[in-house]
């Protein structure tokens, strides 16, 4: 198997604009043999089999969306501990992180936007364990084997806007980052927040701090790309379950690394699991 990125390490100046900005981005980062069977593998599975035969094309406001995302070829088995992901986890966590789970989403034109948000969840629950935990890493990798332009499914974020000390215990609801920045005000860390909108090229990843502040725009009708293709690799430090964080299917333990075993031991959420 050929390795699914061009490059193995971050740069010392990728984990800066990590700390200063609360994300690093990686354009067209996949080398061109992963790229390839990395797109062909998710076309192979067999939600997006079904999904495309139900869609045929049509609009479709809600896309298909799998979490956690199990049935994984080789390609996206590599994203658990390719050399990049795992040399960005030590570099930003440490020697002790553990993941949590993964996604895959299809979104068709007339897909809808995903409002601004931030993901860790420790943040919007008042538990002594949600209160301990919040100030530990959660890490999302994002990668967009497909790309998108501008206003057409585009990520957006605030750099700097993982400094914000949300208010504990209420989930944020806002519409837009700018309506966020409206509310909590737009300078953090002395700095002043800006929204930046992203357009990236096929192969691209984003290595978000879960803290910082981020949206989706919608897909439009006139969209000239067929459907934007996005997974997520979440991770975490090491401690309790973050909301989402998945069972392991027994066949992932089978025959597994010590480097894996040690991504996969850890306890799965379930409703009870803060109390
Ligand atoms: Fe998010």
């Amino acid at each position: 198997m050929r390795p699914i990125f061009r490059i193995n390490t971050p740069s010392a100046e990728d984990l800066s604009s990590f700390h200063r900005d609360g994300f690093v981005v990686y354009p067209a980062v996949f080398s061109d043999e992963g790229l390839y069977g990395f797109v062909d593998e998710i076309h192979s599975r067999r939600q997006v089999i079904d999904f495309f035969k139900k869609n045929k094309g049509e609009p479709d406001e809600h896309g298909m969306n799998v979490r956690p995302w199990n049935n994984k070829g080789p390609w996206s088995d590599q994203l658990f501990d390719a050399p990049l992901v795992t040399a960005l986890l030590k570099a930003i966590i440490g020697e002790k992180f553990q993941f949590c789970h993964s996604t895959m989403h299809i979104k068709t034109r007339g897909g809808k936007g995903v409002q601004a948000h931030m993901d860790h969840h420790h943040w919007f629950h008042d538990n002594p364990v949600n209160i301990a935990e919040r100030h530990k890493w959660y890490i999302q990798m994002l990668y967009y084997p497909n790309g998108f332009k501008r206003d057409d499914a585009n990520l957006s974020v605030i750099p700097g806007s993982h400094q914000i000390i949300p208010i504990p215990g209420k989930p944020p609801h806002y519409n837009t980052l700018e309506e966020m920045m409206d509310r909590v005000g737009n300078e953090h860390g002395g700095r002043e927040l800006k929204v930046k909108h992203f357009e990236l090229p096929p192969g691209s990843m984003v290595c978000l701090n879960a803290r910082t502040y981020h949206a989706v725009t919608p897909k439009p009708l006139d969209s000239p790309q067929d459907y934007r293709i996005f997974c997520n690799y979440i991770f975490k430090e090491a401690g309790p379950p973050h909301r989402h964080t998945q069972a392991i299917p027994s066949e992932w333990l089978e025959d597994v690394s010590p480097k894996r075993q040690n991504l996969f031991d850890r306890e799965p959420y379930t409703d009870v699991c803060w109390e």
